[in-house]
Formats: structure tokens, sequence, C-alpha cells
């Protein structure tokens, strides 16, 4: 690797018509600490990021507030550069993709396609609110399954049986916008051949670029045929005009890449540097990498480097995509009060455990990464205050007392100080190879080192005695050092604590190499408590408060496959929560279903009659273990027509799925047909 690299970073540019939540915070946590270890490396590393200003979502959602879209944006655009600084992400430039620099960069890019042939035009029919008077995005049509007949299913896809569809195909259709429902109307849309690039892009995504899972997705896609994007909307559509149409707009996906070069752009001109064409130029040798959630590789390993490549521009050097956060186990849950904003957070807790405990967990892969709000706090608590910062805390009074803040002029155990330096480079190759678990893992164990180190020493027993006052400086000078190797290797992760600590150590920001030459025969200031020890009662706060964030529910995104939560449930009064008839029920009968993977068909005894019931927990029991149970349903809920026949209620289990699932079994003298409540 190069001494001195040149590195643009991008974190993904987020809707502007939401509050961030931690899953957001996930992903600029993640990459705001890898800029911050390229920096203490002496790298030139550029970190910009910016809003997704585009698209139907935040023109509807600025019409219903009453206000435009830019200013919704521009609102939003604001609240998250505020929530993303206070998690101590540093961002070079915070920018916007309803810009000028993005207006200039998209129609560059769009005429370069053009230009090749890579543009061509079709005629698609598609779903029309004739009230409204605009296109529907398929997530704003809702109707029956033509699958399963499933009522209020999205325009693309049943939540029920899984099936994929038009929204043209929905049974009895309406328009989530006016009600009404929608007519079929034909228009021109433009299209990206992206067949065009399969070469370029199966070449592209063997070298390299991806992490091996989003390879193996990518070949799915391959053997699956590359298809032409719809890149182009018809108006009303808040985006930018195609030029040369009337009233097509592109595709909000079009320019929300092309925005990170434009947020780049922006901060060149800013800083008056004319750096643009040195990171953008086809033959840029500067590294490039987009730091994305994985249910967006697929418009930045297919879409974006064919763009990139089909205008002349360089392709990113690598994607880094990160799975979701859950919380507790489970997808963020309004009711749960899991679905937790950043300012929720903010609000009740330092930006550094959030920052601490999920650099404790993440690593290069795509899986999903859990914050259990309990290990959260212990592990906090044992590790930052029980571990790290005890170090100073235990040692920094007896200098500043007994030697007017000096350090002694040596080490006490140079041996143990180079133990600690020794293990810089692995500790820095987790971090830059997103192991980041790695990295906090060593790092921890240096701190047990450290203080098995002052508890064999006991600079409080030497103290007592004058003839040792010598040795409590040594001793002392040395945990002291040990600490600030353990912040210059912390310090992507603590960036508040680490400057906090500077002032401490009165010394200047510390790089990475400083780890070589030890801290002697130096002043330092009184020590301050540096952190506190979470209360979890802090976190119950949090929790609480989340449960009262019920406000809107998220217009659905205009994207595919996007983590919405399932259960983002509205809070019901105590009339509507008496209406739900909770039934003690026998289960008398229980058997498979041909066809379904993850249906069992219950019959349910609730005293005078029976009932069929299609519940999702064939992952958990066996037909053969649940009959004779006794477990609770929900007897009122209307019947629904299912693929295998009619749902006549539901019953009630628990768990984060799959084989952790459990009906709920009332106690033993519990009879059929008992109302629960
Ligand atoms: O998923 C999202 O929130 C998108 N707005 C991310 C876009 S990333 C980039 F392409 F701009
Ligand atoms: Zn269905």
């Amino acid at each position: 690797m190069p001494n001195n690299r040149h590195i643009l970073v991008t974190s993904a540019l987020y809707y502007a018509n939401g509050s961030l939540h931690l899953g957001h915070i996930l992903e600029t946590i993640q990459s705001d600490i890898w800029v911050r270890l390229q920096r203490m490396q002496g790298h030139e590393c550029i970190h910009v990021c910016g809003s997704d200003a585009h698209g139907t979502p935040i023109m509807l959602q600025a019409e219903k507030r009453g206000i435009t879209p830019e200013q919704l944006v521009s609102e939003i655009n604001q609240e998250h550069k505020t929530d993303f600084a206070a998690f101590l992400i540093d961002f070079n430039n915070f920018h916007t993709t309803h810009s000028t620099e993005n207006k200039t960069l998209t129609e560059l890019i769009y005429s370069r396609l053009q230009a090749n042939g890579d543009i061509v035009a079709k005629k698609i029919t598609q779903a029309f609110d004739p009230v409204k008077n605009m296109f529907l995005p398929d997530r704003y049509v809702k109707g029956e399954c033509p699958k399963c007949g499933a009522k209020d299913q999205y325009g693309d896809s049943c939540e029920v049986c899984g099936a994929t569809y038009a929204p043209t195909d929905l049974k009895n259709p309406i328009s989530v916008v006016s009600g009404v429902a929608p007519i079929e109307r034909e228009s021109e849309h433009y299209f990206f051949k992206l067949e065009n690039y399969t070469d370029l892009l199966k070449k592209w995504t063997t070298q390299e670029h991806l992490q091996p899972q989003i390879t193996n997705k990518l070949n799915e896609w391959f053997e699956a045929g590359l298809r032409q994007w719809d890149i182009s909307r018809d108006g009303p559509y808040f985006g930018f005009p195609i030029p040369n149409t009337e009233n097509k707009y592109f595709y909000v996906w079009l320019d929300a890449p092309i925005g990170y070069m434009a947020s780049f752009k922006n901060w060149c001109d800013k800083n008056k540097t004319d750096l643009f064409e040195t990171f953008w130029g086809k033959d840029s040798t500067c590294e490039l990498y987009h730091f994305i959630g994985k249910d967006i590789v697929y418009f930045h390993a297919l879409f974006w480097p064919a763009m990139l490549a089909a205008s002349q521009f360089r392709t990113p050097t690598a994607l880094y995509a990160h799975g979701f956060l859950t919380v507790n186990g489970q997808k963020m849950s309004k009711s749960r009060g899991t679905f937790i904003t950043a300012r929720n957070y903010l609000d009740h807790l330092a930006p550094e455990y959030l920052r601490y405990y999920l650099a404790a967990k993440l690593n290069d892969g795509i899986d999903d990464l859990d914050l259990n709000l309990d290990d959260f706090t212990t592990r906090v608590n044992a590790d930052l205050i029980g571990k790290y910062v005890n170090i100073a805390s235990r040692c920094a009074g007896f200098i500043s007392k007994n030697f007017e803040g000096k350090l002694a002029d040596k080490l006490f155990d140079e041996a143990l100080y180079l133990r600690f330096v020794s293990e810089n480079t692995q500790i820095r190759d987790n971090f830059e190879s997103r192991q980041y678990h790695r990295a906090i893992r060593d790092i921890m164990a240096l701190a047990d080192l450290a203080n098995q180190f002052v508890d064999q020493n006991k600079p409080w027993e030497l103290i007592k005695n004058p003839e040792n006052h010598e040795k409590v400086q040594l001793v002392c000078t040395q945990a002291i050092n040990l600490f600030r190797l353990l912040t210059i290797y912390l310090k992507p992760v603590l960036p508040q604590i680490a400057s906090n600590v500077e002032k401490f150590l009165n010394i200047a920001p510390m790089q990475w190499q400083d780890i070589h030459k030890p801290l002697l025969n130096h002043t330092i200031n009184p020590y301050q408590p540096l952190l506190q020890r979470i209360d979890p009662k802090q976190v119950e706060a949090i929790l609480e408060k989340g449960k009262t964030l019920m406000t809107d529910t998220p217009t659905p995104a205009e994207n595919i496959s996007k983590p919405t939560p399932s259960d983002i449930a509205p809070i019901i009064t105590y009339n509507e929560f008496a209406k739900v008839d909770l039934r003690i029920a026998k289960i008398v009968n229980a058997e498979h279903v041909e066809g379904a993977d993850k249906l069992l068909k219950l019959t349910l005894n609730i005293g005078e009659e029976n009932r069929q019931v299609f519940a999702g927990i064939k992952s958990a029991y066996q037909p053969e273990d649940l009959i004779g149970k006794m477990t609770v349903m929900v007897a009122n809920l209307a019947p629904r027509q299912m693929r295998f026949g009619l749902s006549e209620g539901m019953v009630l289990a628990a768990g984060p799925g799959g084989k952790d699932l459990w009906i709920l079994e009332p106690h033993a003298g519990a009879q059929a047909g008992m109302k629960v409540k």
C-alpha cells in the first residue's frame, strides 16, 4: 500500500423525508471510524455525504405539510447534518442531490450515455391516479394479492404469500394517494441499456471490488440476465427535468449516486481546489469507497459502475456493504420503543457509547448487527469505564498531587510498553479491513494488561512510604503511557474522549505514529472524569420516549427491497384494544400444509366452536407437538382467504423467528373458550 494514499469515502445519501435512526447511524459510524483511521495514518481521506432529495415520497410529503419539496429537503438536510455531527461523524462535506453541481453532472452523464447509444425510449403501461393526475410508483398502489387474495397488499409484492407482481395485477386496486381506483395509462420512458455493460460488470464484480457475499448475489443477477433500467419518471415529480423532453424527470436513483460526485465537487469549490478530475477522472489513481447498506447493492454494484464507465469516469475501488441494525434481536419496532431515532438516543446518552458498542461488534460482512440494550449497558460500562478509563483515573491523581503533574523521565517497564506498541500493526490492519470487533478485542486485552500492571504495583500502597515516592511516579508514568497508547488505538472510535485525553495529557492531537515515542518528563493537567457509567434508567428512558414517537408511518420507499420495519404499529386507544377478542384455544388438530414453507394448519377449539387458522410457526413446531396444547388466539379477526384456505383467526406467538418462536401457552387451569382479558 502506498505511503500516502488519496482516498475518497462516501456514506449513503439518505432520503430527506424523515429523521435518522440508529440504523443510519450504524453506517456512518462504520465509515467515520475507517476515515479517521486513515487520517491518523497521515493519508488524505475525504468523506462526503449529503441528502437524497428527489422522488415521489418527498414530493408528496412536502405537499402534505404544505411546504415546497425544496423547503422540506433543506429542513431535513439541516437536521441530518446536526445529528451526524452530534455522533461525531466528521464529514468534509454534507451536500444535497438537489444542487446545481448535481444537475450539471447528471445532465453530463446522461448526455454521454445518450451519445453512446445506451439510452432507449419505450412505451410502458402504468397505474395512473386520475384524481391526482400522476403515475403511481408500485408502493403507492394497494389492493388484493392476485395470487392469494390477501387484502391491503402493495403493488409490488404480497406480504402474506410472498408473490411478486406488477401493480396492474392487483385486484381491486386503489391509489394510496387519493383512495380512488387507478387506471392504466401508457407513457414513454427512457431506459438505460445495462446489458451493454454485462462484460464490463462481470469483470468488475470479480476483481475484489466487492465482498464475497455480494459477488455471489451478483452472480444470481447475471444468471437472470441484466435488464434495461427505467431511468425516467413522468411529472409531477420532484427531480431534474430530462433535457429536451416534455414533463419527464430523471428517476431519483439515477441522480442519487451522482450526488457523491456533486458533494465532492461542492467541497472542491468551497476549498478552492481542483481535485475533481484527480479523483473522478477515468485514469484516477485515487481510491474511492462507498459504504452502503446491503439493500442498495444492486444500484451501486451494477447501475453505478456501468454509468461511470459509460460516461468516462473512474469506477469505485470497492463497495463496503453492511447489514441492518436490529435492536434486542428484532427489527426496530415503534411499539416496543426500539425504533430509536438519532435524536432520541442523543437526548439521553453520549455518542461514544454507541460508537464503541457498534465498533466492538462490527465486521466486514453483511450480516445484521444486534444492539442488545442490556449487553450494550454492561459492555460499555465494563470495557470503557471499568477497564479503559479506570487506568487513568487510578493513577493520574498521584502525579498531580505529589509530582506537580510531572511525569517521570523514564519508563518503569519498557518491555510492557513495547508489547503495546508491537500490536499496533494488527490493530490498524483490523480497522483497515473493517474487522473492528477484532481491533477492539485486542485493545481491550491490552487494557487488561495495563490494569494488571497497576494492580501489581499498587501506587496507593507505595505512596504510604516516602521511600517509594520515586517508584510511585514511575509506576503512574508507565500506566499513563499505556493509557495513552490505548487512547491512540481507540481514537478512530472515540474521537471526543481522545481529544479530552489530549487536553488532560497536555499534548497536541495524537497521530498513529506517536505510539513510538513515550510521554516522559512532561507536565500533564489535573485529571477530569472522562466518562460516566451508563445508568440503565437512561436506556429505559430512550425506550419510553421511542414509544411516544409514533408519528407518521413513513411514506413508502420508492425502491427495491428496503428494510421497512414490519411492525410499525400505531398506538391504539383502550377502546380499540377492548375490541380485540382474545380467547384461550385448545389445539385439537395440527397438520402440514402442502406447498407452504412456513404455515401449519391448526384446528382450534374455543369452547362451542372450532376454528381453522393458518399459523406461520412451522419453523418452530412439528404438528404432533402442538396437538392438545392450549394457546391464545385472536378470535374476532376478520377471516382471511389464503392460498391454502380460509384462516379464521390468529394464534399469538412471540420470539425473533425461526426456531425461536413460541406460541403463548396459558396456565394449565385455562379452559378453551375463556376470555383472556
Ligand atoms: O436508501 C436510501 O436512503 C437512499 N437514499 C440511498 C442513496 S445512496 C446514493 F446512491 F445516493
Ligand atoms: Zn398473496
